[in-house]
């Protein structure tokens, strides 16, 4: 009798070692909400008529709840919008918040539903002032919760993969849609309509998310996050800085209300290599004159606007934005001038960032 019971304690004590080698704890991600598509309700499942950030995070985690078994998953509503509405102190109040829950020792990783019309923004915004190497995955839906078809339920799951896995981890802001992870520096919206929105047209995919796993292919080589100067922690507000657009007979006047309005900063989105109508020119120097900062960056989408090619920066004190789009120019740019109004060190900041 004695030996069988030695004998049962015994295989109970293997088995409880087993199921504890076996079981790794799953990651603890927490979902911070913002509104977009992902949240959004139609009349009719098939009509393209909606409102995006209509659905709080529960309704959104309710539709998943295979998530529950990737990660112990928290969430917050932190903004119920659509993601045209973004403004310089929502990105403050965001990248604080998750600069104050990666800090935790409870939290592994983070992922932000958000709306895919100014995603690439947040996400290179995030990218640059987010203090930790722990996983921030970006993602939503192009069709509302409604839809047929609704790919917000598969991107929440596939995001949150994404921000569990310890391959994630220092590799940057991250977006997740349609299974690929792309970088926040080059991942940019390029389709109005299709689920396969997102690409990064200058760097390629990083990798992919598929069954429940990820697969990285690249890594990003540009400096991003713990590495980055910039410090948003006591912020309120940003420097103004705006974009004009180039275009065949550019007229002046769009770069001297941004003079007249008192901004720090002008992006350029020119033409081809970042080029610049004869009639806007003057009044870029004269921005340049007042003490205001312009980067010359180009509407073309891939390919670099380099630097002392057709214009020469050095003699116009332009800053070159090379390959980065005109709207994460934009960011870089209003960054920079937190730290130094040197032309020269922040065209070092193009070069790295
Ligand atoms: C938005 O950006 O909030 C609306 C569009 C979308 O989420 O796809």
């Amino acid at each position: 009798m004695r030996t069988f019971k030695n004998l049962a304690s015994l295989i109970l004590l293997v088995f409880g070692f087993a199921c504890s080698v076996s079981a790794a704890p799953l990651p603890r991600i927490h979902i911070l909400a913002t509104g977009g598509t992902i949240a959004g309700v139609g009349a009719s499942s098939t009509g393209s008529a909606y409102k995006p950030g209509q659905l709080g995070i529960d309704q959104l985690l309710e539709a998943v709840p295979e998530i529950n078994k990737v990660a112990e998953v928290t969430g917050e509503q932190i903004f119920t919008i659509a993601s045209q509405d973004m403004t310089d102190v929502d990105w403050l109040k965001l990248a604080q918040r998750v600069n104050q829950l990666l800090a935790r020792d409870d939290v592994d990783g983070i992922v932000i539903t958000h709306g895919t019309d100014t995603m690439e923004e947040t996400a290179y915004f995030l990218n640059l002032t987010v203090k930790s190497n722990k996983p921030v995955v970006l993602t939503g839906a192009m069709r509302p919760a409604t839809s047929l078809s609704a790919d917000g339920p598969l991107n929440l799951f596939n995001a949150v993969v994404t921000a569990g896995a310890k391959e994630s981890e220092g590799r940057g802001t991250l977006i997740v849609l349609n299974g690929i992870i792309l970088g926040a520096r080059d991942a940019t919206k390029t389709n109005t309509l299709s689920v396969q929105t997102f690409q990064s047209p200058n760097s390629g995919i990083l990798g992919y998310v598929h069954d429940g796993e990820v697969n990285y292919q690249l890594k990003n080589e540009k400096l991003h996050t713990s590495q980055s100067v910039f410090d948003i922690t006591n912020r309120t507000t940003l420097p103004k800085v705006g974009i004009v657009y180039g275009y065949a007979n550019a007229d002046p006047v769009l770069v001297e209300a941004l003079i007249n309005a008192g901004y720090e900063g002008i992006v350029h989105a020119g033409v081809g290599n970042g080029n610049i109508h004869k009639q806007v020119f003057p009044a870029l120097i004269k921005a340049r004159n007042k003490g205001i900062q312009v980067v010359r960056s180009s509407r073309v989408p891939t390919g670099p606007s380099t630097l002392d090619a057709e214009v020469d920066d050095q003699a116009n004190r332009f800053i070159a934005a090379l390959d980065l789009n005109p709207q994460k120019a934009r960011i870089l740019l209003m960054l920079a001038l937190t730290e130094t109004n040197d032309w020269e060190k922040i065209q070092e900041m193009f070069l790295v960032y």
